[in-house]
């Protein structure tokens, strides 16, 4: 899978182990930085895979910060974008299946590096099911961004499936 990996400094050192976790799964991983423990603004990285991830070039998004909050709140300004912050399997599961978030976030301040790969492979482990209950809710919130701020940007499920 093409995942996009970002951190700001506080979620370098998670970023970097779960790096090495996903390449050694044969992932094909994209790293937006940052690239040392060098205090770096968290919005910077979540804008450029939320990006990335709106013009179909990353499949799915892993970023790291102290909390999983202020990365998960800049990358959901970007239409289209779901982006959950996520604690734990059964979170990261969910945000897959239930919100078809095309990224994770994780807090290096609220959970441990072993916890973050679990999460980070119950994530991976899932694909949204269309046809699933799950399916409605997500349009709903498409559909009123759509009439909140217009469509010209948002990611479609073309663009998606255009790198799966
Ligand atoms: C530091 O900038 C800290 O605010 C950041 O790592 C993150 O937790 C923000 O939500």
């Amino acid at each position: 899978m093409k995942i996009a990996l970002g951190s700001d400094h506080n979620g370098y050192r998670m970023k970097e182990e779960l790096k090495a976790f996903l390449i050694e799964k044969g992932h094909e991983v994209t790293d937006y930085g940052c690239h040392s423990e060098e205090a770096v603004d968290y919005p910077g990285v979540a804008f450029a895979i939320a990006e990335a991830i709106s013009q179909g070039k990353q499949e799915r998004g892993i970023i790291v910060c102290g909390t999983g909050l202020g990365v998960a709140i800049a990358a959901n300004k970007y239409p289209g974008i779901r982006a959950a912050t996520v604690h734990d399997t059964y979170t990261a599961e969910r945000a897959q299946l239930s919100n078809n978030a095309q990224i994770i976030t994780l807090g290096a301040q609220v959970i441990g590096i072993e916890s973050a790969k679990k999460a980070v492979e119950a994530y991976l482990n899932v694909t949204f099911d269309p046809a699933s209950r799950s399916a409605s809710k997500v349009r709903q919130i498409t559909d009123r961004e759509k009439e909140l701020f217009g469509s010209g940007k948002m990611v479609e499920e073309s663009s998606r499936s255009a790198c799966s």
